[in-house]
């Protein structure tokens, strides 16, 4: 019998359906129902594949755009199957970029079948450092608020293939993201086809959280109308054309979620310490109360720093930052904070269980926006964001180091630290006073890399203290660095470099030697 074109069409989607139920079958997926009930649109449900098929629209050479943001909210099923084909010899050296870092179930595994060739804008994987410090694989790491509009604005690669993970598609093919926006409205956009990872694990509920703008390009550009926290300006899903969705895949994989650190005594002194300063300025009527919003990078110190918040006197907190850690869901649950905006929530993956569960008594109080809103120079300046980042060292001057260990092995990337910094109403920077068990000093005369300036660098806080830079010059900062941030047992060797490089500087008023310098970390 002589198929006609429709009909032929209808046999090779059922045989690829036929796949993707045997492929379900394998991985015991809940079937094609489950599936079905999360896709809206009723002519996606022929674009339902199976994950090998589905990365077949993957080719070599191809510059990716993928989902997910500080390790959440990435796919992970069409990442296996590309890592499959990589370890039977394909060599398919992408170009990825996402939102910001990825879990190793994506970053790792890819790194390690060896299937990238460069990687943007963040990362903090383990397996792929290695392989970007052994110069395996290129990267580029980029302050997030500007991920979006170089790729919207032909900075970087075309995007071949967005690949998004989704809690459901509406009726009209448009996109509900999961726990993370990051540059997916852009990829999306920008990209010639698209394939969706539907996340089963994440609840449905999750529809509503997402607000999503993209803003115009010069010369058409705009102020981005976002004067308060819980402002929503934009869609709740992201935009797609449904003809650009090539492939449609079944995942129930929850993130991998980050590790739960307990916090230690220097955690609750940084702390402390911090909001000490924040009460102080408060009094001396150089803060409001409510305090403006706050942003806190993601990690143990980040995490104990808002956890401080709950017994302090603040109330009528609101949040203003890429991230939000399970510190922060405490906060709103304890009634602190009165709304957050993020483009990410992360969390270990108990608490990120227990958080899907509460979602709808929590979901009031969030907003999940796209990157480039979430760290726009223009938004976090208008709110007078209060910035607090984690920084590897700061020097005597207040340049800060987040990125690269002994100035050239990389650690994560810049991330939204620069956005945050650049433009908020303070800017905060954290660490603690010594690092390796106590032997090296955070606190050094010269950083050995450069990522903030001290221009941008106001107050520095470790476990011994505050150093608030704002009006001083080089000496007093110096100063000011030493007795209130450095170890003890580091001061006198910070103290005889200062004292060196007055003498051996041709200019007084400003004493910096990078002799002195190489002789403070021969003496420590
Ligand atoms: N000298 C040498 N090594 C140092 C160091 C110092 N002064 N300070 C930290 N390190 C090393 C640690 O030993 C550790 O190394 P290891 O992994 O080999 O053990 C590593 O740096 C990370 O330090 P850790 O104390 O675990 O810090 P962290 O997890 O709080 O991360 C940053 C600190 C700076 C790396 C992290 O905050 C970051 O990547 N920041 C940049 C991005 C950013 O700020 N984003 C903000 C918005 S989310």
């Amino acid at each position: 019998m002589k198929l006609t074109p429709p009909a032929l069409l209808w046999r090779v989607a059922n045989r690829k359906q036929i796949f993707y139920l045997l492929d379900c079958k394998e991985k015991g997926l809940p079937m094609y129902e489950t599936l079905k009930q999360r896709i809206k649109c009723p002519e996606l449900h022929e674009k339902i594949r199976s994950s090998s098929e589905a990365a077949s629209y993957i080719t070599p050479g191809m510059t990716i755009g993928v989902s997910g943001f500080t390790l959440s909210g990435y796919p992970k099923e069409v990442a296996k199957a590309l890592a499959e084909r990589s370890h039977r010899g394909e060599k398919l050296e992408l170009t990825v970029y996402s939102g910001a870092s990825l879990g190793d179930d994506f970053d790792g595994l890819l790194t390690r079948a060896g299937a990238l060739k460069c990687r943007m804008p963040y990362q903090t994987n383990t397996d792929l450092r290695n392989a970007i410090n052994e110069g395996k694989v290129k990267y580029v790491d980029l302050p997030l608020s500007l991920m979006s509009k170089w790729v919207r604005s032909g900075y970087l690669n075309h995007i071949d293939v967005a690949l998004v993970e989704a809690s459901s598609i509406d009726e009209n093919g448009n996109i509900i993201p999961t726990a993370s926006v990051g540059a997916s409205e852009a990829y999306v956009a920008c990209a010639d086809k698209v394939i969706v990872e539907i996340n089963t694990y994440v609840p449905e509920n999750i529809k509503g959280i997402h607000d999503i703008y993209m803003t115009e390009l010069a010369p058409n550009t705009k102020p981005i109308p976002l004067t308060k926290v819980a402002d929503r300006i934009g869609t709740p899903y992201i935009p797609c054309d449904p003809s650009k969705i090539v492939a449609i895949v079944q995942s129930e994989i929850p993130d991998c979620g980050i590790p739960e650190t307990a916090g230690d005594e220097d955690y609750n002194k940084m702390s402390e310490n911090l909001i000490s300063f924040l009460e102080k300025d408060v009094e001396a009527g150089r803060l409001c109360n409510p305090l403006p919003p706050i942003q806190a990078g993601i990690g143990a110190v980040s995490n104990a720093v808002l956890s401080g918040l709950q017994k302090s006197k603040f109330e009528h907190l609101t949040v203003y930052s890429e991230v939000m850690q399970d510190s922060l869901v405490d906060l709103i649950e304890c009634g602190k904070v009165d709304a957050a905006s993020a483009t990410a929530i992360t969390m270990s993956k108990e608490k990120m269980k227990a958080f899907f569960e509460k979602l709808d008594s929590l979901k009031g109080k969030i907003v999940l926006r796209p990157m480039e809103i979430s760290n726009s120079p223009e938004v976090i300046r208008r709110l007078n964001v209060i910035a607090i980042n984690t920084i590897i060292e700061a020097d005597l001057y207040g340049n800060t180091n987040s990125s690269y260990v002994g100035g050239s092995r990389l650690m994560n990337g810049v991330g939204g630290s620069g956005d945050f910094c650049q433009n908020g109403g303070l800017s905060i920077f954290i660490t603690k006073s010594t690092a390796k068990n106590g032997t090296i000093s955070s606190i050094v005369p010269l950083v050995s890399h450069i990522d903030h300036t001290s221009k941008t660098v106001q107050v520095i806080v470790t476990e011994q203290g505050v150093a608030d830079l704002r009006g001083l010059n080089v000496i007093e900062r110096a100063h000011a660095i030493i007795d209130n941030c450095a170890h003890p047992k580091f001061r006198p060797a910070l103290e005889k470099y200062l004292r060196k490089a007055s003498v051996l500087s041709d200019y007084p008023a400003y004493p910096y030697s990078v002799e002195a310098a190489q002789m403070f970390h021969g003496s420590v």
